[in-house]
């Protein structure tokens, strides 16, 4: 009874705090790496595979990746390895990274007998020499990081990559989620855009962003500070 008395309470209380975004996001998305230990794992496996459409979304971009040449390919924040166990075929390098041990554990477990590096580090400092991968890819791990901090992953993502940089990243903005555009933050920067959609076997496509942007042939750095990232929708400021 207890049990189900404070299911019901915290049930009442996160309705509350969800009537102001940033109240609730405050409350429950302060600490994006507790929220992902805690979340991360069985927890978040279960979630995933019961949606369809997580199973579809995922055929559909990596098969799109798969268009592209590469060797060596790093996916940050993996998560328990969905998109990476697609994107194994015995002939690509692939390492994934995620500063979450219970995804990585799960990834472990997911992804057994596959050769696959699994790295535990926050994607803002990777643990990988400069251009030492020919595509860096993230899924839904961008828009779950403030401004400063996505900025540095991108920077960061920028560094480690040879040439491609793919991202599977809505474009909506919850409690847990800024809503980027990936797509405008190259363009500004004017990497060449090789693709950007949105994802068809979504239930709302016209929150979802699929890009896949080259990197200039000349080395090219980034600071995270002069990283243009560009918003799904940019806030305007009221003219008085
Ligand atoms: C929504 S899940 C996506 C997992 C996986 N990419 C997929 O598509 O199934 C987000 C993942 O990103 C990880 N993550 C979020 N921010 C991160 C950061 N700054 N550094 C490393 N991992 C991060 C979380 O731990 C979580 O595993």
């Amino acid at each position: 009874m207890w049990g189900n008395m404070f299911k019901l309470a915290k049930k009442i209380f996160y309705k509350i705090v969800g009537i102001n975004p940033y109240v609730d996001r405050f409350v429950r998305y302060h600490d994006p790496r507790k929220y992902w230990q805690n979340r991360g794992g069985d927890l978040y496996f279960s979630e995933q595979e019961e949606v369809q459409t997580r199973t579809l979304r995922s055929e559909y971009i990596t098969s799109r990746l798969k268009q592209y040449p590469y060797r060596r390919l790093l996916e940050i924040g993996c998560g328990y390895g969905k998109q990476l166990k697609n994107l194994a075929d015995g002939k690509v390098i692939l390492i994934g990274c995620d500063f979450s041990r219970p995804q990585l554990l799960k990834a472990k477990d997911y992804c057994k007998g596959m050769p696959l590096r699994l790295v535990e580090a926050d994607a803002e400092f990777v643990p990988l020499k400069s251009k030492s991968v020919d595509l860096a890819f993230s899924s839904a791990v961008i828009l779950h990081n403030n401004y400063r901090k996505a900025q540095a992953i991108v920077s960061e993502m920028i560094r480690v990559s040879r040439r491609f940089l793919a991202h599977n990243e809505d474009t909506d903005v919850t409690f847990s989620r800024y809503g980027y555009d990936l797509c405008k933050t190259y363009e500004r920067l004017g990497f060449k855009i090789r693709e950007s959609g949105t994802i068809p076997c979504e239930a709302d496509p016209s929150i979802t962003q699929f890009t896949v942007a080259e990197l200039p042939s000349e080395q090219i750095i980034v600071r995270p500070e002069d990283v243009p990232l560009a918003f799904h929708k940019e806030i305007k400021t009221a003219s008085v």
